[in-house]
């Protein structure tokens, strides 16, 4: 199947997990304001809760959008701690990442809250950032594109084709988050043809052709490029790279070069 990827966005996310307090917040935002983004290229930061709204505040008139790193799937009700797809709504974000390996790791999250998670940010109309990847010990048994088809179909069940365009995938291989390693962009851009493929048979072919799919996984500054330049791959998920100022601006200046 080939795609048309001038039809996609070009889409630089940063994922700041656990980092940061809030005067380096404040100093992040203040750097990045004036950052020009292109016309079909997409800057977002994923911030930690308690600065949401700070961010949000401080990229008010600016092309930097601001999404969380997780929330529950219920609107609301006893559950001490979480934070709720409405919430998030009412504060102004606009994207939200769900089922990083990082959750599903540690704070128990599965196929099936994904999935509910993925319904509930749609209906709120929230951008789910949908993270997927294969273990070390997968990709060496050759498991990789049946666990990722797994992981897709799973977390896109019950979504209309609609939606399914309005999600954005980043497969993340587990082996390179954190890590230095980055798969490299023929493997990435494999994984994120296969894909486009599960989409177009759990939804159509012209949601596989326009849905975004991000690569993440030590993506830098150095190794972007490359990344970017495949057929498949629409852009980055970023974790230790986001987190300063100027590495993230250099990110999107490549994400501006690929438009
Ligand atoms: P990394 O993290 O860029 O630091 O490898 C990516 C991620 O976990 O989203």
């Amino acid at each position: 199947m080939r795609s048309d990827f001038s039809l996609r966005n070009v889409v630089i996310a940063g994922n700041w997990k656990m980092n940061k307090t809030k005067a380096e917040t404040e100093a992040f935002f203040d750097a990045v304001k004036e950052v020009e983004v292109k016309a079909g290229v997409e800057a977002i930061v994923c911030v930690p809760f308690p600065y949401l709204i700070t961010a949000k505040r401080l990229t008010e008139n600016t092309a930097v959008q601001i999404g969380a790193q997780t929330m529950h799937f219920e609107k609301n009700g006893a559950f001490t701690g979480e934070v709720s797809p409405v919430m998030l709504q009412d504060i102004g974000v606009t994207h939200v990442i769900i089922g990083h390996s990082e959750r599903r790791e540690y704070f128990n999250e599965t196929d099936e809250t994904v999935n509910k998670k993925v319904l509930a940010a749609h209906e709120h109309g929230l951008t789910p950032i949908v993270c997927v990847g294969e273990t070390l010990e997968q990709r060496e048994n050759n498991e990789t594109l049946s666990h990722i088809e797994q992981q897709v179909s799973y977390a896109l069940a019950g979504l209309s084709a609609e939606q399914v365009k309005q999600t954005i995938i980043a497969y993340e291989p587990i082996w390179a988050i954190g890590t230095g390693k980055t798969a490299s962009s023929e493997d990435a851009n494999e994984v994120c043809a296969h894909i486009r493929s599960v989409v177009s048979k759990v939804a159509s072919s012209e949601a596989a052709n326009e849905i975004t799919i991000l690569y993440g996984g030590s993506v830098n500054m150095k190794n972007i490029d490359e990344l970017l330049a495949t057929s498949d791959i629409d852009g980055a998920l970023i974790g230790g790279a986001s987190l300063e100022a100027d590495s993230y601006k250099k990110l999107i200046e490549a994400g501006n070069r690929r438009k």
